[in-house]
């Protein structure tokens, strides 16, 4: 792999994403692994990322010169060029001079391995407060920007190159160009990757590591814990059962096109709880979402632990334990914990809710080197329909908190025919893709008066909350075509009779979240 040495930067696991979009396998160690045992992993080339520090700070991540003598070719982006820069022996100083945000970089040699091809001046994105003022011997400055004098250095020779710039961003300009440059024309590498291969190798490592075993899988649905469970299944057959909780919360079709679409494609041993009156009688009465949260979260694992004690109990003998749980763990999720390579032996199970204390598992999961769109490529691989694959995300408690008020199966039948419309429609003018998901939300507490068919009626308003966003931390009300609102409005309206009235929310978040509950 190339190895990207997280400096403590957030930039770490944005760098390890575009070497794979350079078709590299990357991952990311800590700063604090020992060299000897980032050299064991056989790393192809090495990235140092960039950190919050100074070089000079009492707590600076150090970098131990070894890992630039072991013939490994490296390259340095911003904290990391610097302790380059510093560690071979050149100059870093505190110039005074704060550089943050894009400024334009002269290129001094645009025939350089890493500047090849590229304008003479290009837009950089910086972040730094110290600069290089002298390099290392044997390095050659190929780039300076007005605040650092040495802003790129190259040796061909030892194949040490570094920014003082982050290229992993996007106002980069020529980042991109650059990182490849380091890879391909520094590092000789020949960019060959990519997710679909790496499918048959993640199905023949949960083949050896599950044995005879058994495995249960709880499905939600979406994308990631769908595209494990294939995965494991292609891996290990029958040995695999998966658990699909009904909470009677879902869209239309929701639970159709798991228990048959999913099914039909990828040939899993399928569980469905049907769980609709276990989950509705809790909910009677209750209107306070969290209160509704709370619920729906414990009779969740209410159910699976009860569908997985019933699957071991009848599946598991000796020489076929039921030993395996599967969980759609995704990279992002693996680095924000510090975590390592291997699997982790549980008791409890935060995303499927503690599992009692007497059912252990130890966890398969397959997707913990991958990024979404990454998994989306090998469910594509694996045959996982693209109406699963490309799903927008969808809450865990569904409808139960997109029903502003008592969650009834009167309600829920009136906000289904809705969503059905609405997202019907977004899907017939192309905009799936466009939009990062679109909530439909009932008022069930509200009513307005309204005219349909010449008399007077009393009902529900529907408010539509199309978002766009990247990770749904922000996110920005989508600007949807009036005659596409216009259609879902006037189909809503004229096919749900409770409803009288659409409306369209125009709230960025924050301050609003994206769901209304
Ligand atoms: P909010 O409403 O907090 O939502 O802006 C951010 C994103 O998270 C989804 N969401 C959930 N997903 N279980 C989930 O699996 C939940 O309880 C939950 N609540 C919100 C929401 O749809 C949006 O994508």
């Amino acid at each position: 792999p190339v190895l990207v040495v997280d400096f403590g930067a957030q930039y770490a696991q944005l760098i390890a994403r575009r070497v794979r979009e350079a078709s590299l396998y990357s991952e990311v160690v800590p700063h604090t692994t020992p060299v000897q045992e980032i050299l064991d992993r056989e790393p192809a080339a090495i990235v140092l990322s960039g950190g919050p520090s100074s070089v000079y700070a009492d707590d600076a991540p150090g970098l131990d010169p070894a890992l630039l003598e072991a013939g490994v070719p490296v390259f340095g982006i911003c904290y990391g060029f610097q302790a380059m820069v510093k560690s071979l022996g050149g100059n870093v100083e505190h110039t005074g001079l704060r550089e943050y945000g894009a400024t334009m970089a002269q290129i001094v040699d645009t025939d350089s391995t890493l500047f090849n091809g590229q304008p003479d001046e290009q837009s950089v994105w910086m972040s730094h407060g110290d600069a290089a003022s002298e390099a290392p011997p044997g390095l050659r400055v190929t780039a300076t920007t007005p605040g650092a004098s040495v802003a790129a250095i190259e040796d061909d020779e030892r194949q040490l190159y570094g920014v003082q710039w982050h290229p992993e961003v996007m106002h980069s300009t020529f980042g991109q160009r650059v990182l490849e440059n380091f890879l391909v024309r520094g590092a000789k590498l020949s960019p060959d990757w990519t997710p679909e291969a790496m499918a048959d190798q993640l199905v023949e490592q949960v083949r050896e590591q599950v044995g005879s075993a058994r495995a249960i899988c709880g499905l939600s649905g979406g994308v990631d814990s769908s595209v494990a469970a294939a995965l494991v299944q292609r891996a290990i057959g029958d040995q695999l059962t998966c658990v699909f909780v009904d909470h009677g919360l879902l869209r239309e079709g929701e639970a159709e096109q798991v228990e048959k679409d999913f099914v039909d494609a990828t040939g899993v041993d399928l569980v469905v709880v049907d769980a609709t009156d276990q989950f509705l009688n809790a909910l009677a009465g209750a209107t306070d979402p969290e209160e509704k949260r709370k619920i729906i979260g414990r009779e969740f694992i209410r159910s699976f632990e009860k569908a997985a004690r019933d699957i071991v109990g009848s599946q598991q003998d000796d020489e076929h334990p039921v030993k395996f749980l599967v969980q759609g763990t995704l990279y992002p999720d693996v680095v924000e914990s510090g975590g390592g390579t291997g699997a982790a032996n549980i008791k409890s199970h935060h995303n499927v809710g503690g599992l009692p204390d007497d059912l252990q598992f130890s966890l398969i999961e397959p997707l913990r080197t991958l990024f979404k769109d990454e998994v989306r490529q090998v469910g594509l691989e694996l045959g996982v329909p693209e109406g699963i694959v490309w799903r927008q995300p969808f809450p865990g408690p569904g409808l139960g908190i997109r029903i502003i008020g008592e969650v009834t199966r009167d309600n829920l039948a009136i906000l289904r025919r809705a969503d059905a419309i609405a997202r019907e429609e977004l899907t017939a003018a192309g905009l799936d893709r466009d939009i990062w998901q679109c909530p439909v939300v009932l008022l069930a507490n509200v009513r307005s008066v309204g005219v349909q068919g010449d008399g007077r009626t009393y009902g529900h308003p529907i408010v539509l909350r199309p978002v766009s966003s990247e990770d749904a931390m922000t996110a920005d009300w989508t600007r949807l075509p009036y005659d596409v609102l216009a259609r879902i409005s006037g189909r809503i309206t004229n096919e749900v009779s409770e409803v009288n009235r659409v409306t369209l929310d125009v709230t960025s978040k924050p301050p609003g979240t994206i769901e209304w509950e």
